[in-house]
């Protein structure tokens, strides 16, 4: 049905022989999202997609959510409330998309809500000649290779996900500027627990989210554990990166998965139009 090729040891597969502007019958969409779960990241490269088609892809892996709003309030892509713009353009002065061209913090995406999305679907139109690639985690990994100790000491663990900030740490049109309050018990975002069973594999994942503004674990009077599982994770060894090429289309399993992005320079163009599957709310395992 495809050529598939893994990209790294743990995670990451290039399918190849797959028009995505076609339409997708039920068994090719089986297969894709089997080779998913499989891979928790796929790459599809050389494809050549309308904001229409996005949407069509997107629709393999369940139903589209609504794009987290811009500075305004309102949608980045006009007819496409479901699509995102991430971008460094500026038209007339002001940013036609999200993140800029800074480093955007590891995280998973809207973990700050109470159901994140399932999956994230990032396309690529325009990327720099350098940077700006793309690194993902495997939070399976990530947890399977933590010392049994530390293992222990998550078991029944909430963490909250800060809502202040976006991984490239413009704070939220719909909240105030972060005040200092540190108190995870009552700063805005949700509250996931730290081990989660994935839905679909059963396997078990860390899930750390994001670590900005008040992000902590509840009830732990300092952050030496919440410290060591944020060391483990960025000492690397789980992680892939994606070197962008223009039509490439990336698909993440976003409950199994954290990504950062490097930056890039801010005279380069870089336009990615994303999709975001609805999720639900992450179980503990
Ligand atoms: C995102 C994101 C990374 C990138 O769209 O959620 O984190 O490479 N993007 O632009
Ligand atoms: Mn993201």
């Amino acid at each position: 049905m495809f050529d598939i090729k893994l990209l790294s040891a743990t995670h990451a597969a290039e399918i190849s022989g797959v028009d995505l502007s076609q339409p997708i019958d039920d068994a090719l969409a089986a297969a894709i999202r089997q080779a998913w779960l499989n891979n928790l990241v796929l790459l599809f490269r050389d494809q050549t997609l309308t904001d229409a088609q996005l949407v069509a892809v997107a629709k393999v892996f369940g139903e589209p959510a609504q794009s987290p709003p811009n500075a305004s309030g309102s949608n980045w892509l006009g007819d496409f409330p479901e699509l995102t713009c991430i971008s460094n353009i500026k038209a007339d002065g002001k940013p036609i998309g999200s993140l800029g061209n800074g480093e955007a913090i590891w995280h998973t995406d809207m973990s700050y809500i109470e159901e994140p999305p399932t999956a994230s679907l990032l396309y690529a139109l325009e990327v720099p000649p350098t940077g700006g690639g793309t690194h993902i985690m495997n939070m399976y990994t990530a947890y399977d290779t933590l010392p049994d100790t530390l293992k222990e000491q998550l078991e029944g663990k909430i963490a909250l996900h800060d809502a202040t900030y976006t991984s490239s740490g413009d704070v939220r049109k719909i909240y105030t500027e972060f005040d200092g309050n540190t108190d995870p018990e009552v700063a805005p975002g949700a509250r996931h627990p730290l081990v989660v069973r994935h839905p679909e594999t059963g396997r078990k994942a860390l899930f750390l989210g994001r670590r900005s503004g008040a992000s902590g674990i509840l009830g732990e009077p300092d952050s030496r554990l919440y410290d060591a599982l944020w060391a483990h994770c960025e000492q690397g060894g789980f992680s892939w990166r994606q070197e962008w090429r223009v039509g490439d289309l990336l698909i993440w399993d976003n409950r199994c998965c954290m990504h950062y992005r490097e930056s890039f320079d801010d005279s380069a163009r870089r336009l990615m139009h994303r999709a975001q599957i609805k999720g639900v709310r992450p179980v503990a395992a």
